[in-house]
């Protein structure tokens, strides 16, 4: 049986680290400050910026949430933005997606100032991290490759297939890989032979958002498999990654919960401390 790799635990020691610096960035005079915003009633939505919130405090942060209503215009969302990019106390700025439909994700991204884009979505910073030049991590993709180092895994020559091309997850996470020396494929629904390419993956990163996609035939005994899907199957969550059999055949996996998603936001915690850092030249 493969080994459960433990996101709780791994997410617990960043934060514990980031805490640790907190600290002493604070007796310098610098709090690291976050706002999180949310526009309308997504309950998944509500329990992440719910859980940023709480992990802020923890590893002591200042932090400020904005609810607004679904029917926020384009103009106030874009006010409110505009606000806490002139505010000091405020390093990192993330406003949660998805947006109502009729809120443009791309217009908003675009006039949060970079320097504090903890979320990397900013097109500045998705071309830094395209050179290999990080400001800050692509958060999900960051906490997927420290799971990944946390099984002593050298990505060096071997081969990775992600699943799923989305700018939050598959095309940041490919360049992650590639970075460390990975040769990388990125699948999505139109690939042909899909199962054949999984097939061979070393390390299959699924990122797909349908249940249970990933199904035992689908991976090379020994694989290391991560699942970053939160999907619900009545009323319950459940990965990408059929878990119970793929266990039985990879050499590592994450569960869903308590995989990747506490890694995401120990990353984010990350981000907002070399945000405030930089900002204050501290
Ligand atoms: N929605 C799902 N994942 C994320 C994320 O990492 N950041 C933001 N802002 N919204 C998300």
């Amino acid at each position: 049986m493969a080994q459960i790799i433990d996101g709780k635990a791994v997410s617990r020691a960043v934060r514990a680290r980031v805490a640790q610096e907190t600290l002493a960035l604070k007796e310098q005079g610098v709090t690291p400050g976050l706002a999180v915003i949310l526009v309308g009633e997504d309950p998944a939505s509500q329990v992440y910026v719910r859980n940023k919130e709480k992990a802020c405090a923890e590893v002591g942060f200042y932090s400020e949430k904005y609810t607004l209503p679904a029917d926020t215009t384009q103009a106030q969302l874009n006010a409110l933005v505009d606000e806490l990019n002139g505010k000091k106390e405020i390093n990192g700025i993330l406003c949660q997606l998805p947006l109502p439909p009729h809120l443009s994700d791309k217009e908003v991204i675009a006039r949060i100032d970079p320097a504090k884009d903890v979320d990397a979505f900013h097109p500045e910073n998705v071309g830094a991290i395209m050179i290999g030049d990080y400001r800050f991590l692509p958060c999900t993709p960051a906490g997927v490759m420290e799971l990944i180092r946390s099984t002593g895994t050298d990505l060096t020559g071997k081969r990775a297939v992600v699943l799923g091309r989305s700018n939050i997850v598959g095309k940041p996470m490919a360049m992650l890989l590639l970075h460390a020396n990975g040769t990388v494929t990125v699948c999505h629904s139109k690939t042909k032979n899909l199962k054949e390419i999984c097939r061979n993956a070393d390390i299959l990163v699924a990122a797909v958002g349908k249940a249970k996609f990933v199904t035992e035939d689908m991976v090379k005994p020994g694989a290391v498999v991560i699942d970053v899907g939160m999907n619900r199957e009545n009323g319950k969550l459940c990965g990408d990654v059929d878990f119970d059999a793929v266990k039985e055949k990879a050499s590592a996996i994450t569960p869903v919960p308590g995989g990747v998603g506490p890694m995401t936001i120990a990353m984010l915690m990350q981000n907002t401390l070399t945000a405030a850092k930089r900002q204050n030249n501290a």
